[in-house]
């Protein structure tokens, strides 16, 4: 039974039963708590607990996870994948462990004909927690599993929760015996290789807190109702339904081994390793392929850093297995192909997911190759010392500053007949490991502590005011001071206030929070900030200026109109650029995210590579017109679906409740969903102006922009530029480029003159040298103060000059110049003198310590620099008298 098929059948099994069939949501939603979407129920969180209320009791779901926490056993076991599909039914107080374990059974065991999966009842094992014997008897006397085939078994294995605070119960499990030859008999707790888990029924009744590790967290009391929680494994089922060994070769992975053994050569099934890394590739590039479209992009950090690993490890298997070539395209294709029957947006946005996987893959591959260059290097190191092993460290550094996997260099290494101290390097390795989970930890213990909102929160959510007034009336619900409780509040505190409503927007979706007050007779207070808790409750940030406040108080909260008026500029402002942009690039510069506030906003968008003069000029235009057409913004709220049919721009990894507010502006132009608040028509943005475009991180790029006043402050201010050099250069501002272009190029043109002319002076000034030669014995000396300025390179070529008009003659020339403070000095002594014992090199010395300078040279040449000038005159007479005793004689 081919997956997407498994798939179906689910679903229609249970919409059959009564269940809400509800979409797979984003695997990336907005909890700091969570990577990835994890488990079907996900989703269904504030159900569990009671903090919202469905509009179904049952519901049904093949949700997307992704679980990366057991990367590394990819390939090797045959059951893990780092995405794989969960099917789950869902009860929100409604049926509980009798219909759960049923509606499974049936499912499992039902004929093919009838919609089952056609399992032979005597393969299926079940599990159920230690004391929960009410599941025991179920399975027993209902169900009919004899009783041999049913396992208690504990908290670890037998209660589930998410792995954070949250909903939490025990749970029973349903395994598939893959028969005697695949291991021990003795069901589950003997060996998880050979009973497959397929199904995890969750008899969601509990709230857990804050705990380490599977077993070791306090449960803090009962969910308000009994829930059900199940996810059945797809491909899992899969792999057992397809006769094949493992998860990889089903149908919807098996092709991209198939590829991979064509694209590089191996042939898959012939040997474990290179096996691991066809399944590697298999897998991973999946997953890749999945999270990119749910608008994940490589990076350094988080949900980044794993998309970038599996893209690397991907490159890595392909070329460990012998390819040459770049491969993520076609890996990308068979994705694709493969998966879009169930994942449209596979096909719909696959250029956008082939460009970062590849990109990804081309800077991976000359990392690769710097790597390599820099493996020989270590390995020539060790072989010229004789030795035959690579350090630890060198591995390590070669992986941890290069992206250069450990088992590429013990492939590498072994080529070059060493080995690597992998010893040393794992020690390297754990050590970085535990900083970093050091490091997620605190990160963790830094997030707030919410149980101070818990009440505040199950009583329900802020009531926003804002969309139609300014100053709401509203009851202060609690006062928090450093996260505890207080009463009251007096001037001159800081201090968190609850309202039940507020016209105060809390920052969210980009926009930062309005700024305003609280009044009420005898109470001033400032509202600094305005921030969401848990996405329901708003806190405001409040300084008590004058009176006192207190819990229970009625109060005016005020929004500064001003600055709303400045940060619906900037909102709507960023609508208009995200649809000038799109329209300009085409669908694939997706929103990667924004930030706007009174004046300025600016946006992040996927998108390889630099945008031209062109392109900018056309989205900074486009803008401007679609601003000045005057569209009216309409808002309105509807179901997700229908905004999206609309045409409605969503954004990645928002959790998107039923009902979503769709923001239009000028119809077809711009229609975003969005939570904040915007201008009444467009010409109300005013002018917007785009600063620049930049790269803020890979595939990423950023254009920011002013909005209204502040965008005609930007531009008065560089007119008032203009202005001034137009004053300056004394022609009327339109001239100014073509004046500063003249005047360049007549910059240019004296440059060139005054060099001409330095040269002709030195040249002139080589035959008045020459005059003043002076035989001291046989050897013609000219030492001399040097030109006025002159120094460096054209002294020396003053100095080479003057001995050249010298002929052949024994000959000296020496200058020496007045710069700056500075001695330079060029000395150069002609063949013919050379061979009477006058070295130029030699010379300095005689003369160097007289005017505080070094230098040295070779026999024909040598310069340097003093620091003395006042010593030149002696200098020069020492330069002579050397001369003299050198050569006076002959
Ligand atoms: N939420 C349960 C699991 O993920 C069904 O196993």
């Amino acid at each position: 039974m081919q997956t997407h098929e498994i798939r179906r059948r689910f679903l229609d099994h249970f919409v059959k039963a009564g269940h809400t069939e509800v979409p797979s949501a984003s695997l990336i939603l907005d909890d700091p708590n969570l990577l990835f979407v994890n488990a079907g129920m996900v989703p269904f969180v504030p159900f569990f607990l009671g903090q919202q209320t469905p509009s179904y009791s049952r519901a049904t779901s093949v949700q997307k996870c992704v679980r990366t926490l057991d990367i590394e056993e990819v390939g090797i076991t045959t059951r893990h994948n780092t995405f794989f599909q969960m099917a789950g039914n869902f009860s929100f107080g409604d049926y509980f462990k009798k219909e759960a374990i049923s509606h499974a059974w049936q499912l499992l065991t039902g004929s093919v004909e009838d919609g089952g999966y056609g399992i032979d009842p005597t393969r299926l094992w079940a599990t159920v927690y230690l004391d929960d014997d009410e599941a025991f008897s179920i399975w027993r006397d209902e169900v009919g599993v004899p009783e041999e085939r049913i396992q208690r078994r504990g908290m670890k294995d037998n209660y589930w929760s998410m792995g954070i605070p949250g909903p939490c119960g025990p749970c029973s499990e349903i395994f598939y015996d893959r028969g005697a030859e695949y291991g021990v008999e003795g069901g589950p707790e003997a060996d998880e290789d050979r009973y497959i888990e397929i199904w995890n029924l969750v008899f969601m009744q509990n709230e857990r807190g804050e705990g380490t590790n599977k077993g070791d967290y306090p449960i803090l009391g009962p969910l308000p109702k009994k829930n059900i929680d199940t996810g059945m494994g797809v491909e899992r089922v899969a792999f057992l339904l397809q006769g094949v060994e493992n998860v990889y070769e089903t149908d919807l992975l098996r092709p991209v081994i198939d590829k991979a053994a064509e694209l590089t050569g191996s042939v898959y099934g012939t040997d474990h390793t290179s096996d691991v890394r066809f399944r590697v590739i298999a897998d991973h590039a999946r997953t890749a392929a999945m999270l990119i479209a749910d608008g994940v992009n490589p990076g350094n950090y988080g949900r980044g850093y794993v998309l970038r690993r599996l893209l690397r490890r991907i490159v890595r298997s392909a070329k460990l297995l012998g390819s040459e070539q770049p491969t993520m395209r076609e890996f990308m294709i068979v994705v694709r192909d493969t998966m879009a029957p169930s994942y449209p947006v596979l096909e719909t946005d696959f250029t956008r997911i082939e460009n970062v996987a590849v990109g990804e893959e081309t800077a991976f591959l000359k990392t690769l190759a710097s790597g390599s260059a820099l493996f020989e290097n270590a390995a020539e190191t060790v072989k010229s010392s004789g030795k035959s092993v690579i350090a630890g460290d060198q591995a390590f550094a070669l992986h941890d500053t290069y992206g250069f996997p450990i088992d590429l260099t013990l492939e590498m290494a072994s080529e070059a007949g060493l080995t690597v101290d992998e010893d040393g390097f794992r020690t390297l390795m754990a050590e970085q490991r535990k900083r970093a989970k050091d490091d997620a930890q605190a990160r963790k213990h830094a997030h707030a502590d919410l149980t101070v909102y818990k009440e505040l929160l199950d009583r329900g959510a802020t009531e926003f005011t804002g969309f139609d007034e300014l100053v709401s009336e509203a009851h202060v619900l609690a006062l928090i001071v450093d996260g505890v409780r207080v009463p009251v509040a007096k001037a001159g505190q800081d201090v968190e206030v609850i309202l039940d409503r507020s016209p105060l927007y809390a920052e969210s979706g980009g926009q930062i929070a309005d700024i305003g007050s609280l009044t009420a007779p005898g109470l001033e207070a400032k509202v600094n900030d305005v921030q969401k808790i848990a996405k329901k409750v708003w806190t405001h940030k409040v300084t008590v200026q004058k009176g006192e406040i207190t819990e229970g108080d009625v109060v005016l909260a005020h929004v500064d109109a001003e600055w709303r008026k400045g940060a619906t500029q900037g909102h709507s402002g960023t609508h208009m650029v995200h649809a000038a942009l799109r329209q300009v690039l085409g669908p694939n510069a997706v929103q990667a995210g924004s930030l706007n506030k009174p004046g300025y906003l600016r946006f992040d968008f996927s998108w390889q590579g630099a945008l031209s003069d062109s392109q900018k000029q056309d989205i900074e235009a486009l803008t401007n017109e679609a601003v000045a057409s005057n569209y009216a913004v309409n808002t309105f709220v509807t179901d997700l679906d229908k905004a999206k049919a609309m045409g409605a721009m969503a954004l990645f990894g928002e959790n998107y409740g039923d009902e979503v507010r769709v923001v239009e502006i000028g119809g077809p132009f711009s229609m975003e969903l969005c939570g904040g608040t915007h201008v009444g028509s467009s010409a109300q943005i005013g002018q917007v102006t785009l600063l620049g475009e930049q790269s803020v991180g890979s595939g990423i790029r950023r254009v920011e922009a002013y909005v209204g006043l502040d965008s005609y402050r930007y531009l008065a201010k560089e007119r008032a530029l203009l202005a001034g050099l137009s004053s300056s250069l004394k022609v009327p501002s339109e001239e100014v480029p073509a004046r500063v272009e003249a005047l360049v190029e007549r910059l240019k043109v004296a440059e060139k003159e005054l060099e001409q002319t330095k040269a002709k002076a030195v040249l002139a000034a080589a035959g008045e040298y020459v005059a003043k030669a002076k035989r001291i014995g046989s050897v013609l000396v000219i030492a001399e103060p040097a030109p006025a300025g002159v120094g460096g390179n054209d002294l020396r070529s003053l100095v080479t000059d003057i001995k050249g008009r010298l002929g052949s003659e024994p000959a000296v020339v020496a200058l020496l110049g007045d710069v700056d403070g500075k001695v330079p000095f060029v000395v150069a002594s002609s063949k013919a003198a050379q061979g009477l014992g006058v070295k130029a090199g030699e010379l300095v010395a005689s003369f160097g310590p007289k005017i505080g300078g070094r230098g040295g040279g070779k026999p024909d040449m040598a310069q340097g620099s003093g620091s003395d000038s006042a010593g030149i005159p002696a200098a020069l007479d020492a330069i002579r008298d050397r001369v003299g005793e050198l050569a006076g004689g002959s």
